[in-house]
């Protein structure tokens, strides 16, 4: 081939290389705009997961998902037709078309928080948690909100809040579903408009909300606390310790990844920035210590027993007790505590413990209630799912998860954390039955070793492991625990 044409050839965009029969994406960009950009009542479809754009196209054609001008324009494809059109269309990436409208200053803060941290009060995730941190969607399900029509995104939402929730619908749209309930009319307005305004490539930042002098704490039933507002940390150095404390929380692969292990952060348990009753909130925590722990059969400081998280729940090394990461964490939980009286369990405290099952926990049970509650977001092999580098879902085992140290490691804490907290957005939607056969699934699988372990699987398991633990059993033919069966 002579030169002219190899620089020809390399000049074409590579999505060129694997158009479907040009005919068929004709049909589409007459609507949905060159090369799929979207804007007004016509989606974005430039980008999406590509099997996100493969189910909506099959929904269309079966009436599944309804939309008159869709379900015209589907009937007419087979599936490798709509295989084609979802393998180009995710891989386009042309400019937003989109121009944001006006957002007022409050709409801005609002929108923001919506998008970074949610209000959970109201059920509300932030929305950076499921479709990433730039919203630029989590394959293979979950997709970008980026650079989205905010007209389309409006109509969705309120799609998503009229739709009867006791009908059976598709997994991921029953999760996106409870999550839109908990937006008021308002919310909705605010959080399209901050989405619309990002700039392509921008992530939405979690900044220290303005301080409201004017909060007061007020007294409160402990079994019904609600810990403070963000716009009620203190100003000077107290609340920058609080501050930095509460970004490590959340964030701990970011300020403090040289304590972790694995990829996890203290909010993949504790939802919410530790602030979520029923998710061993760090309110609670803050008022249990010092106390007598039969894990290592002494009274902990709470220095202590947030060592023990380090160690075995992230798989770390901890930092020292009055290292500046310590003291960031104390004071953010002492500030979360503000009002509560010491040394009484408040209802909200720890994972509440679940009934024991009518029948013993089965894995091959729980097998199925993960491949249709959990796979979406922590992956077919519990490997979890990450996005342009950065961990999106968590692992649930496997070499970057949770050591066989860990509380989690236990059916029944598992059990307890699943059934108040996951699916994430829908918790308290299994049944405890099937909560417990999914912790049995997840919790049968390998993981890091043990921290304490003794050379020996038999004695590791007599001296740490006497509970509900799979550590030290035989399943599929693994001893799990033993060092070949790690998770490496
Ligand atoms: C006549 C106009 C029109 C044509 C032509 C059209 N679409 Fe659409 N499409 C729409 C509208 C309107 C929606 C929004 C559906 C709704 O809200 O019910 C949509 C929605 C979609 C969605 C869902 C997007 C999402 O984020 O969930 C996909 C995918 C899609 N179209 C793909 C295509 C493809 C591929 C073609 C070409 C084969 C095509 N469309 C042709 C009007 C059109
Ligand atoms: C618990 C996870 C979760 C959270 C949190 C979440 N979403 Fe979603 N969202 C989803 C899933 C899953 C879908 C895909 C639903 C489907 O397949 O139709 C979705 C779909 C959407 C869609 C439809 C997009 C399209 O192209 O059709 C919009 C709009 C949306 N979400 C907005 C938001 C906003 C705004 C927030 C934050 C306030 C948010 N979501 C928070 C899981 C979540
Ligand atoms: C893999 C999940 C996981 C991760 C990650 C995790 N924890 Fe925990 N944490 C637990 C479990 C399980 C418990 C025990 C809760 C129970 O049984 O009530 C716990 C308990 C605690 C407690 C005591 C709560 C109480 O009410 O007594 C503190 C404090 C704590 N964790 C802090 C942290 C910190 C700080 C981090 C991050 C460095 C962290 N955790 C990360 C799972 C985790
Ligand atoms: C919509 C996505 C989604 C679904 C579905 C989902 N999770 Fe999660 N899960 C998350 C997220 C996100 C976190 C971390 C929470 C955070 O960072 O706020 C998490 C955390 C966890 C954790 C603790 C952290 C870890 O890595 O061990 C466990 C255990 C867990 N999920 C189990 C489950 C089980 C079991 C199911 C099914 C019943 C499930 N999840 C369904 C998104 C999901």
């Amino acid at each position: 081939m002579k030169r002219a044409a190899w620089i020809l050839l390399l000049a074409i965009p590579a999505a060129a290389w694997c158009s479907p029969a040009p005919s068929l994406a004709s049909a589409c960009t007459g609507c949905h705009g060159p090369e799929g950009a979207g804007s007004g009542i016509f989606p974005r479809i430039a980008g999406q997961p590509e099997v996100y754009l493969q189910k909506e196209l099959e929904f269309f054609r079966s009436g599944a998902r309804p939309s008159p001008m869709m379900q015209r324009v589907t009937k007419a494809l087979n599936d490798a037709d709509i295989a084609a059109l979802a393998a180009y269309f995710s891989k386009l990436h042309p400019p937003y078309t989109s121009a944001a409208g006006a957002l007022s200053a409050a709409q801005k803060i609002r929108g923001q928080q919506l998008a970074t941290v949610g209000d959970w009060q109201h059920g509300v995730p932030g929305c950076v948690r499921c479709h990433g941190p730039g919203l630029n969607g989590v394959a293979p399900q979950i997709p970008a909100l980026a650079g989205q029509s905010p007209q389309y995104v409006v109509s969705t939402l309120r799609l998503f809040q009229s739709m009867n929730m006791h009908a059976p619908h598709y997994f991921p749209v029953t999760i996106m579903g409870r999550v839109a309930r908990g937006l008021s009319d308002a919310d909705v307005q605010a959080v399209t408009g901050y989405i619309a305004q990002l700039k392509p490539g921008e992530i939405p930042q979690t900044s220290r909300p303005p301080h409201d002098a004017a909060y007061k704490f007020i007294a409160q039933s402990p079994d019904e606390f609600k810990p403070p507002p963000e716009t009620a940390i203190p100003g000077g150095l107290d609340g920058e310790e609080i501050w930095r404390g509460r970004l490590i929380f959340e964030d701990t692969q970011r300020y403090a990844r040289q304590y972790t292990g694995n990829t996890l952060n203290c909010s993949s348990c504790h939802l919410d920035r530790g602030r979520r009753a029923n998710s061993a909130p760090m309110w609670a925590a803050y008022i249990a210590y010092p106390e007598y722990r039969s894990k290592n059969h002494k009274v902990n400081t709470l220095e202590e027993r947030i060592q023990g998280c380090f160690r075995f729940s992230m798989n770390g090394t901890p930092p020292a007790a009055d290292s500046p990461t310590m003291v960031a964490l104390v004071s953010y939980f002492h500030w979360l505590a503000t009002g509560l009286p010491v040394g009484i369990t408040p209802k909200g405290a720890g994972y509440p413990k679940l009934p024991s099952p009518h029948t013993s926990p089965s894995i091959e049970r729980g097998t199925a209630v993960y491949a249709a509650n959990c796979a979406m977001c922590h992956g077919a092999n519990g490997e979890g799912r990450e996005a342009r580098g950065t961990q999106i879902f968590p692992p649930l085992w496997g070499p970057h998860s949770f050591n066989w140290g860990a509380g989690m490691e236990q059916t029944s804490t598992a059990a307890a954390f699943i059934k108040a907290n996951m699916p994430y957005g829908a918790g308290e939607t299994l049944s405890d039955q099937q909560a417990w056969d999914v912790a049995a699934f997840v919790v049968s699988h390998p993981r890091p070793q043990d921290p304490r372990f003794t050379g020996s699987v038999a004695t590791t398991r007599a001296k740490y492991h006497r509970t509900d633990s799979y550590y030290g059993r035989v399943v599929n033919g693994k001893l799990l625990g033993a060092p070949a069966n790690s998770g490496e």
